[in-house]
C-alpha cells in the first residue's frame, strides 16, 4: 500500500486508500488483519484490485456536461447512487456499535445497509436505532432449521425486504493470520495482547468498558453464559451448513417471498440457475478474497455473467471497490449496483458514522467527477464495447 501522511483527522483522507492507512494506524494488529486480510497467498485479494486497474477508460471529448446523473432503478425503486453497504460480520470489533454507525451513514444518503448474520448489533437494535433504514439481511445457511426460521421471521418482523444468501462461505476460508494472531480460539497471543495495549484509542472506541462484542443476532440461541465472542464463534462454526445446495435455495425461495439474492456467484452457469429459480438478484462476489484463494476477480467474471443474466435479475458486484471509477467500470460492464465491504469499514474504524459517511462521500464525488471527465454524464447510458475487460472501455454518446 502506498504511504500517505494525512495525520489522524479522517476529513483529511482524500481517498479510500488514505482512510485505510488511518484505520491501519488506529487498529491493533489482529483487528487490522481481520479487516484487511484475505485467504492463503492472497492472490484473489490482490487480483481484485489489479483487475480494476487493468480496465482502461476511453473518454469522448468535447461533450458538454450540464450535470451528472447517477440515479438507477432497481427492484422497482429509484436509488440515488448505484451502491449499497454490503454485509460484514463482527464490525463492533472495529468501533463500538459499528453496524449502527454504518446503517446511519447509508440511510442519510438514501442507500441500503446490509446486516450480516454474524453482526455485533442485532436486527432489532438496528431498526430501533435507525428507524428509516433500508435494511437488507445477509443469511448464512444454518444447520438448525429452527434457528434459520427464527432469523427469517425476525428479519421479516423488522421490515427487512431483501435477503442475501451467502453461498461461498459454507466453511471459513483459510485465513492464516487468524491462526497466527490467536494462541487458542478467541485467545490472543501474548504478542497481540501487548500490541492491543499500544492502541489505547482503539480500546476506548471499541471495547472499553463493555468488552469484546458478541454476535448479537445469535445471542438468543446461546446459553446465557456463552453470549460472548467465543461462544458465538463456536456456535456459528457448528451451525454453518456445509450441504447447502440449489434445492435448499429453491426451498428458501418458497419460504421468503420478498426479494432474494444469492451472494457469491462467479460462474455464468450459476447465474443462469439463479435466473431459473426466480431469484431477484445475484451478487457477483469472491467474498473480498477471503474464501477460496485463486478464484478470479469478480469484475473479471462480470461480463460473462451479464451476457446470460442482464435484465433477468439484478446484478450486483463486490470485491475490490475502492474508487468511483471502479463503480463506473462495474456498471459499464453490466452491474446494476455495487456492494461496499472494506471501503466503508475503513471509515467506520477510523471515526464511526462520520468516517463511514466520509467513505461514501469520497466514492460519490469520485463517481460524479469520472462521469464528467469520461464524456458520459448519464450512468444509465454507460456501456462497454467489449466483454473482454482488458480492452478499452467505451461509452455511448
Ligand atoms: C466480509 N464479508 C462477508 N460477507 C458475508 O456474506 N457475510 C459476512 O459476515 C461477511 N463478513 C466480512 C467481514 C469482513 C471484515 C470483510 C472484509 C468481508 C464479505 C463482504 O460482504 C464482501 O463480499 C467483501 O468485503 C467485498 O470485498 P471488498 O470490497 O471488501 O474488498
Amino acid at each position: 500500500m502506498r504511504r500517505y501522511h494525512s495525520g489522524p483527522d479522517f476529513r483529511r483522507a482524500h481517498s479510500i486508500a488514505e482512510l485505510a492507512q488511518m484505520a491501519h494506524r488506529r487498529l491493533p494488529h489482529f483487528a487490522w488483519e481481520y479487516l484487511e486480510g484475505g485467504a492463503e497467498e492472497e492472490l484473489t485479494l490482490a487480483r481484485n484490485r489489479q483487475a480494476f486497474a487493468d480496465i482502461n477508460l476511453l473518454p469522448h471529448t468535447l461533450v458538454p456536461c450540464h450535470g451528472t446523473e447517477t440515479r438507477r432503478t432497481m427492484f422497482n425503486h429509484e436509488w440515488p447512487l448505484p451502491m449499497a453497504i454490503g454485509p460484514t460480520g463482527y464490525n463492533g470489533m472495529l468501533y463500538h456499535d459499528a453496524d449502527i454507525h454504518l446503517a446511519r451513514a447509508a440511510t442519510e444518503r438514501g442507500l441500503p445497509f446490509t446486516l450480516s448474520t454474524v453482526s455485533t448489533s442485532s436486527l432489532e437494535q438496528i431498526v430501533a436505532a435507525v428507524p428509516e433504514v433500508n435494511l437488507w439481511f445477509q443469511l448464512y445457511c444454518m444447520s438448525d432449521p429452527q434457528v434459520q426460521d427464527d432469523l427469517l421471521q425476525r428479519a421479516n418482523a423488522v421490515g427487512c425486504q431483501t435477503l442475501l444468501l451467502t453461498s461461498d462461505a459454507v466453511l471459513l476460508g483459510n485465513r492464516e493470520w487468524d491462526k497466527r494472531n490467536f494462541a487458542r480460539p478467541r485467545q490472543l497471543s501474548l504478542r497481540n495482547k501487548f500490541d492491543v495495549l499500544c492502541h489505547p484509542r482503539w480500546i476506548r472506541q471499541a471495547v472499553w468498558p463493555q468488552g469484546m462484542p458478541s454476535m448479537a443476532n445469535l445471542d438468543r440461541y446461546l446459553p446465557a453464559d456463552q453470549r460472548n465472542a467465543a461462544g458465538a464463534a463456536h456456535f456459528i462454526g457448528a451451525q454453518m451448513e456445509k450441504t447447502l445446495d440449489w434445492d435448499y435455495l429453491a426451498r428458501l425461495r418458497d419460504r421468503w417471498p420478498q426479494r432474494l439474492l444469492l451472494k457469491g456467484v462467479l460462474h455464468p452457469a450459476d447465474a443462469e440457475k439463479a435466473v431459473a429459480l426466480g431469484l431477484d438478484g445475484i451478487v457477483v462476489s469472491n467474498h473480498g478474497g477471503r474464501q477460496l484463494d485463486g478464484v478470479p476477480a469478480s469484475i473479471d467474471c462480470l461480463p460473462a455473467i451479464a451476457a446470460v443474466a442482464k435484465g433477468k435479475l439484478a446484478i450486483l458486484l463486490d470485491s475490490g471497490i475502492r474508487r468511483g471509477t471502479d463503480i463506473l467500470k462495474a456498471c459499464a460492464l453490466g452491474a446494476d449496483a455495487v456492494l461496499l465491504g472494506r471501503a466503508t469499514l475503513y471509515g467506520v474504524a477510523v471515526a464511526g458514522q462520520a468516517g463511514a459517511a466520509h467513505a461514501l462521500d469520497l466514492l460519490t464525488n469520485e463517481l460524479h467527477l469520472a462521469l464528467t471527465l469520461l464524456g458520459q454524464p448519464d450512468m444509465s447510458r454507460l456501456t462497454a464495447t467489449a466483454a473482454n475487460t482488458h480492452s478499452p472501455l467505451f461509452t455511448v454518446s
